[in-house]
């Protein structure tokens, strides 16, 4: 990530905007098994098949997509400082259990400062009480919960539509 970073850190000193948008996608501890994991609850798309769904929309809107997956919350903290320094654009994520318990993740994309879209495949306001406080939530420009896989598909599309929209009002700014 870090030779992008500078590159496109220099066009937006030159006031150039970068033709391709690159969006971090995250998912956290457990979502490797999706497919396996509780169908019932999660569904039966795997999370490979979610991420190809991801890309397809992504080249549609002249974005790339990086999805990675992990079960430890360091990692997730070091992926989003390395979004911020190579110069991404939004975050998508979708923290697993950490929602619930991440003060660390909380504090990373509080200074990362990027746009984010909290993403969950169930919805965790008809479950256990526990799930019912996110923490990364105060973070977020908003959040995607109960549609299954689709929540990944339509929470890319707002967040694209969101960077869309206010690269229109910077541009109309400029006259
Ligand atoms: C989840 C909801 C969380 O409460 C849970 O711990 C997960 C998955 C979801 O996508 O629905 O692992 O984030």
């Amino acid at each position: 990530m870090a030779e992008r970073s500078t590159s496109r850190r220099a066009a937006s000193r030159a006031g150039a905007t970068s033709a391709v948008r690159q969006i971090l996608v995250l998912s956290g501890p457990n979502l490797d098994r999706l497919g396996l994991r509780e169908p019932d609850v999660y569904g039966s798309t795997t999370l490979e098949e979610i991420h190809g769904e991801l890309g397809r929309i992504a080249v549609s809107r002249s974005t790339r997509v990086d999805c990675r997956q992990t079960n430890h919350e360091g990692d997730l903290v070091s992926w989003i400082w390395e979004a911020v320094d190579a110069g991404f654009d939004g975050i998508l994520i979708n923290p697993g259990a950490l929602t619930h318990t991440s003060y660390a993740l909380y504090d990373a994309l509080k200074g990362a400062n990027l746009p984010v879209v909290e993403v969950h495949l169930s919805n965790p306001d008809s479950r256990e009480p526990f799930r019912r406080r996110s923490l990364v939530a105060p973070v977020c420009l908003g959040r995607v919960a109960g549609f299954g896989a689709r929540s990944y598909t339509l929470a890319l599309q707002a967040l694209l539509d969101q960077l869309d929209s206010k690269a229109a009002t910077a541009s109309a700014g400029r006259g």
